[in-house]
């Protein structure tokens, strides 16, 4: 399967690790940065994973940084995307089967590298079971459609 990745510098080892590890079971992770451990803002990368899912480039992303709080965050702000923070097992298999989310977002600071091969795994091995979990996605799209198109609220003192 082609999966996109994406990580901040905290996440970067992790990253190469996985690229690695997941191309050895027949896994091709398209890498959209970053590309060392200098320091960068995961913004920047959660975006570009969550954008090439959204525009069906890949059919699921991975985003990686420190705790995976700011990747999820960021990456649930593209529309259409479906992001679960999973630092175990069991939210990984249920994110799926549950939520169909399209993008895993992972805590390089809190899963070793065992424990995340064996999240990715779960992740892309599960399927979404359907049923009375789709009538619960489309409420979640509903909602994201609600506030489709609507200008960012400007901070304030940031001007004009
Ligand atoms: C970077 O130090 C850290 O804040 C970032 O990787 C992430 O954990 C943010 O949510």
């Amino acid at each position: 399967m082609d999966i996109a990745i994406a990580a901040d510098h905290a996440g970067y080892h992790l990253k190469e690790l996985l690229k690695r590890e997941m191309g050895k079971r027949g896994h091709h992770l398209e890498d959209l940065g970053t590309f060392s451990s200098q320091s960068t803002d995961y913004p920047d990368f959660a975006r570009k994973a969550a954008e090439a899912v959204a525009a069906g480039r890949f059919p699921l992303g991975i985003v990686i940084c420190g705790t995976g709080i700011g990747v999820s965050i960021t990456a649930n702000k593209v529309p259409g995307i479906r992001a679960a923070l999973c630092n175990e097992l069991y939210s990984a298999q249920l994110s799926r089967e549950h939520n169909n989310a399209n993008i895993l977002a992972m805590g390089s600071r809190i899963v070793g590298p065992g424990l995340a091969f064996r999240i990715v795994e779960a992740f892309i091995n599960t399927d979404f079971s359907g049923g009375r979990h789709a009538g619960r996605l489309e409420k979640i799209r509903q909602l994201e459609g609600r506030y489709a198109g609507e200008r960012t609220r400007e901070e304030p003192g940031s001007g004009c």
